[in-house]
C-alpha cells in the first residue's frame, strides 16, 4: 500500500498535540466483513483529532460507507478496535450521527415537522423549528416529505442530525445531486460546524467542491487505508486509487477556494 501506516497516526498525533485537541477517532487494525462476503475493510488504522473537516475518498466499493457505519456505531468491527470520543460499540451512537447518501431511506416521518420531531419530546419543537429555519425550510414544517426536492430531503436529514448536537457528524456523499447554490449552502454549514468544534467526516467521490475546506484526506483502496494526511501532500497519488485530483491541482494551481 502507498501509505506508511506507522507514520499516519504520528502525523495526527503531532497535529493534535500542537493544536491541543484530543484524539476524536481512533481505529486500530479494523476489519469488517459482511456475512458470507470478502472483507469490506481490512487492517484499517485511523486517528483523527477533535474538530475539523476530514475527507474519506476512494473508488466505488472501496469501503467508505462501511467505514462511516462503523464510526456511527451502526456496525461493529469484525476485528480490531474502533473508538469515537472514547466510546466503542453501540454506545458510539450517543456521540455520532450519520447522514446517509439516500435521503429517502433516512426520512421516516410523513411531514417535515413529523420527521424532524421523531423520537423527541414536544419541548424540542422550538429548537427543531429554529434548526429548519437555519436551512430555510421552516416554512415547509407541515409539507408532506414526498413533495420535497432531493436537495431539500438531504437538508432535512442533515438538520435532524444536527439537532442531536453530535460531537462527530458523518456525511455519506453529501454533495451528490446538489446544485451550485445547495453546495454553497452546505459548505457554509460545514464551515459553521467546524467553528463550533464539531468533527466532520465526509465520504466523497469528487474532491473538487470540498478539498479546500479539508483538514485531512483519507483514501481507501479495496478496503485498506491507502493514504492519510495533509491533502496537499497526497493529491499527486490519488489518481491511481481511482480518485480524480481537483482541476486546479491538475492545472498546477494547487488547492484554490471553491466558489
Ligand atoms: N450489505 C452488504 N452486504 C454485502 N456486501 C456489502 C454490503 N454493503 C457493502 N458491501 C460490499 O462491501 C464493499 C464496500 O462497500 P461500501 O459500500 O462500503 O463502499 P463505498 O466505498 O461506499 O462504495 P460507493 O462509492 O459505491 O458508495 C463492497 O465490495 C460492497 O459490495
Ligand atoms: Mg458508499
Amino acid at each position: 500500500m502507498l501509505v506508511d501506516q506507522r507514520r499516519a497516526p504520528a502525523y495526527f498525533l503531532a497535529l493534535s498535540v500542537r493544536k491541543c485537541f484530543p484524539i476524536m477517532i481512533e481505529l486500530m487494525s479494523v476489519d469488517y466483513e459482511y456475512a458470507g462476503h470478502a472483507p469490506a475493510l481490512h487492517g484499517v488504522g485511523l486517528m483523527l483529532p477533535s474538530g475539523g473537516i476530514h475527507l474519506l475518498a476512494g473508488a466505488n466499493g472501496s469501503g467508505k460507507s462501511t467505514l462511516l457505519a462503523l464510526l456511527a456505531g451502526l456496525l461493529l468491527p469484525t476485528a480490531g478496535t474502533c473508538r469515537v470520543a472514547g466510546y466503542s460499540g453501540e454506545s458510539i451512537r450517543e456521540v455520532a450521527r450519520l447522514v446517509l447518501q439516500d435521503a429517502d431511506v433516512q426520512i421516516l416521518g410523513a411531514t417535515v415537522g413529523e420527521d424532524v420531531m421523531l423520537g423527541r419530546k414536544q419541548q424540542a419543537e422550538v429548537a427543531a423549528r429554529r434548526m429548519l429555519d437555519r436551512f430555510a425550510m421552516e416554512e415547509f414544517w407541515d409539507s408532506p416529505v414526498h413533495t420535497l426536492s432531493g436537495g431539500m430531503k438531504q437538508k432535512l436529514g442533515l438538520a435532524a442530525a444536527l439537532l442531536d448536537k453530535p460531537k462527530v457528524l458523518l456525511l455519506d456523499e453529501p454533495l451528490s445531486g446538489l446544485d451550485y447554490p445547495a453546495i454553497r449552502e452546505l459548505r457554509s454549514i460545514l464551515s459553521n460546524n467546524r467553528e463550533l468544534g464539531m468533527t466532520q467526516i465526509l465520504a466523497v467521490h469528487d474532491l473538487e467542491p470540498v478539498i479546500d475546506l479539508a483538514d485531512s484526506l483519507n483514501v481507501l483502496h479495496h478496503g485498506e487505508l491507502a493514504l492519510q494526511g495533509n491533502p496537499e501532500a497526497l493529491l499527486d497519488q490519488v489518481r491511481e486509487l481511482g480518485v480524480r485530483p481537483p482541476g486546479t491541482w491538475q492545472a498546477g494551481l494547487g488547492i484554490r477556494p471553491w466558489d
